[in-house]
């Protein structure tokens, strides 16, 4: 049942005290068919839930931390939906302990977070934050005390506003800011990092950041965009060259967001369109990393666009990397002649609008393994969706999440029986949380979160995810 709800004050001090959080179990889901009944993976196959850390953190202004990017990109009016920003999002730097009570409880082996970096160094040079060091401290020993293994990503978009200030990710000098930071994190937390992503979805900081504008830091320029995506490949490169060379026992990665591009006729037009934008969204950065150069149809679409790239940047971009990291949603359909909707073509879509489509999951594993295979393993990072919560009876019967999982979990098992080295399946989002542009409108989470109250309660998609990896950990 939904407990009863309760306030709890939010608490001035970053302190280790547990705020009282309410959790809520709900006793079970609605039965519904379940297409990976009889599905079994690899016993090393990790199961996981993601977060980032602008998302469900709050304290924005606690204990030392600095400001980032999106805190500064949301006091800007206008620019997210329900006027909302990152302050106390889901307290979760309160409610951490909690949390993480919650995740192991779902039976999860794995947490995938992100590190705030202006908590740890609020400038992003210079002077180290202890206090903020302290909370990923706590955090990481709790995850490894709860059994569950500690997957960071370093940058989850939330820059230093004070690197910013000296022209953010388009300044070549931030490259070298990121490899300190990175050994920072290597050498404080380093012996009890499971992973290390160096960057999560780089085309959507450097697209939707500083092309479209619709991101932080809000900048509308194209070329200027494409220089960021240069200095962002260029600083995984670097760093994850800088982690090797101190010992890492972590397995390193960076994050990708991919579809497939389809076209949306057989039309010539429309063909030349897609291959068009996958090599804007994929090979743009499949590419350096794995063959150290960029696209040539996509450098020549660029023209004058085209990134400034010193010598040897691009070997500095092609480290052999243990992992690649796939964040996926849906496929993208590119029509030659303007934006194709997937609503209007009579297709499932999610709340954000995002098509529904479990085999776009299989296809994309089984392309990049066949186009890059020196990449050892594929790991899905993040997989969800934002669907209606509908209460009923004290609980969130969230059976469009249900469902979506549950196919693209089969969508992953079809991949593995090719032949695809997937190593890794982790749920966006753990709870519901700050979705960016979108504020706190849409819900990814498999738990949800009032924010009147911090309760936190499993949505049914939770007690199946729960329930799907009691049968993988008893071996189906
Ligand atoms: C991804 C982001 C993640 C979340 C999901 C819905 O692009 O990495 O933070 O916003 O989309």
């Amino acid at each position: 049942m939904r407990a009863a709800t309760h306030t709890a004050a939010l608490r001035e001090d970053g302190g280790n005290d547990r705020p009282n959080n309410i959790i809520s179990y709900p006793e079970q889901i609605k039965p519904m068919s379940d297409p990976t009944r009889s599905l079994t993976f690899p016993p090393d196959f990790v199961w996981g839930v993601s977060t980032s850390a602008f998302q469900i953190e709050g304290a924005a202004k606690l204990d030392g931390k600095g400001p980032s990017i999106w805190d500064r990109f949301c006091e800007q009016p206008g620019v997210i939906a329900d006027a909302s920003n990152g302050d106390i999002a889901c307290d979760h730097y309160h409610r951490w302990a909690d949390d993480l009570d919650l995740i192991r409880d779902l039976g999860v082996d794995a947490y995938r977070f992100s590190i705030c970096w202006p908590r740890v160094q609020p400038m992003g040079h210079g002077a180290w934050n202890e206090k903020g060091l302290d909370f990923y401290e706590r955090l990481i020993d709790g995850m490894l005390a709860r059994g569950l293994q500690a997957h960071a990503t370093l940058n989850h978009w939330d820059l230093p506003q004070g690197l910013q200030d000296q022209g953010g990710w388009h300044a070549r000098s931030t490259v070298d800011h990121f490899v300190e930071y990175a050994l920072m994190i290597q050498r404080r937390f380093g012996d009890r990092l499971s992973s290390i992503v160096t960057h999560n979805e780089p085309w959507v900081a450097a697209m939707l950041g500083h092309h479209q504008g619709i991101f932080a830091p809000g900048i509308k320029d194209e070329a200027h965009a494409i220089q960021v995506s240069h200095h962002l490949l260029l600083s995984h490169g670097r760093a994850v060259q800088a982690l090797r060379a101190e010992g890492t026992q972590a397995k390193l990665g960076i994050v990708l967001n991919l579809a497939p591009m389809h076209p949306a006729t057989h039309s010539e037009a429309d063909r030349a369109k897609a291959r068009l934008e996958d090599g804007k969204l994929l090979r743009w950065y499949t590419d350096p990393l794995c063959h150290g150069h960029y696209p040539a149809d996509v450098l020549a679409a660029l023209g004058d666009k085209a990134p400034v790239v010193h010598a040897g940047d691009m070997d500095d971009i092609r480290q052999p990397i243990d992992f690649l990291g796939v964040n996926y949603y849906s496929r993208s359909v590119q029509s030659a002649d303007g934006h194709w909707d997937p609503k209007a073509a009579g297709k499932e879509v999610s709340e954000m609008g995002w098509e529904v489509y479990p085999a776009g999951l299989t296809e994309l594993l089984q392309r990049l393994h066949r186009d890059y295979p020196m990449l050892p393993s594929l790991w899905i990072t993040e997989n969800g969706g934002a669907f209606p919560d509908p209460w009923v009876g004290g609980q969130v019967q969230d059976e469009a999440r249900v469902r979506y999982l549950q196919d693209h979990i089969a969508a992953v098992r079809i991949a593995i029986d090719s032949g695809v080295p997937v190593g890794a399946y982790m749920v966006w989002s753990l709870m519901d949380n700050f979705e960016w542009a979108s504020g706190y409108e849409k819900r990814f989470g498999i738990v949800h979160v009032d924010y009147a109250t911090q309760q936190r309660t499993l949505k049914d998609s939770a007690l199946w995810y729960r329930a799907f990896l009691q049968r993988q950990h008893q071996g189906a």
